[in-house]
């Protein structure tokens, strides 16, 4: 275990914390927002990382709306990239415990990700907003309907609703667009009270903003990320380490404390 990251009896101390912070006899309602790091050992690269997405492309020319007006063949050979280097990847050991987390606590989840892969439902979570869009959807720019699609996209691609052709484009969220659910969002966040930010170095809003949004709800923070975020200072509590060891060990710790916390209380 490398210096800085938690041991199990450490997560278990923060997880109890964390349910221990809010003397309510009913179950927490939890917002798991997730970002790139969440994914990136499954393969899956990050943004800002000094090899990381944004340091080969510029983000103007791939993920704008103008981007795609001026070079519409390249924003579609960008995400054609990202969209077939999703099948070869495999959720990891954070997704599965994410997904765990959903089925086996008592109270409610939501996982509100920015991420565009699938691997929170390949991982079997239900309860999830892509609040960034998906890479396997695509949505007409004419009939304004979204569709699965797993294959290459271009310019000559038809619209399986309305049959219109050059319409179509990734059903992914680009800056300067408002982010999907944004409403049911803002609601779950003042109603949580245990907010986790997993994997994202919160550099983009509103998801940058939830954390703010979520602690002036009473909800109690938790930042886990390989590295503490410029937003370090707005969480409760920080777990330092690989997103594949941190999250399941704060997952596991989470679940056992309130077990023992709901019995006190019954
Ligand atoms: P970033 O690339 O900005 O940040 C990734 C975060 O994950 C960083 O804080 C890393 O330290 C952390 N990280 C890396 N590997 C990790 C690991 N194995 N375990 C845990 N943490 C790890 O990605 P996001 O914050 O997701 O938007 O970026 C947010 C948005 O910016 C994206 O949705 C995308 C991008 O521009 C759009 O394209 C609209």
């Amino acid at each position: 275990m490398l210096m800085g990251q938690q041991t199990e009896q450490q997560a278990f101390d923060i997880a109890r914390d964390c349910t221990k912070a809010h003397a309510i006899a009913t179950a927490h309602q939890i917002v798991i927002l997730t970002g790139a790091g969440l994914s990136a050992e499954s393969g899956l690269s990050t943004f800002r990382h000094p090899e990381g997405i944004w340091s080969r492309y510029d983000y103007k020319d791939v993920a704008t709306p103008e981007g795609f007006a001026k070079d519409p063949d390249l924003v579609h050979e960008f995400y054609n990239h990202r969209r077939a280097a999703l099948k070869t990847v495999k959720p990891n050991a954070a997704h599965h415990a994410l997904a765990h987390l959903e089925a086996a606590y008592p109270g409610h989840v939501l996982i509100v990700t920015q991420n565009v892969d699938h691997l929170h439902e390949a991982a079997g979570s239900k309860n999830v907003i892509h609040m960034h869009g998906q890479l396997l959807k695509a949505l007409c720019t004419h009939c304004h309907k979204s569709h699965d699609w797993k294959e290459d996209m271009s310019t000559r691609s038809k619209c399986p609703s309305c049959g219109k052709k050059a319409a179509i484009r990734p059903d992914v969220v680009w800056f300067g667009e408002q982010p999907y659910a944004i409403d049911k969002i803002g609601q779950a966040l003042l109603n949580c009270t245990l907010f986790f930010s997993i994997g994202t170095s919160g550099n983009v809003y509103p998801a940058a903003n939830f954390v703010q949004v979520a602690r002036n709800a009473g909800a109690r923070t938790i930042e886990l990320n390989v590295e503490a975020t410029q937003q370090a200072s707005l969480f409760d509590e920080k777990m330092i380490g690989p997103a594949t060891t941190v999250v399941p060990l704060f997952i596991e710790g989470l679940i056992r404390s309130d077990g023992q916390r709901t019995k006190v209380h019954t």
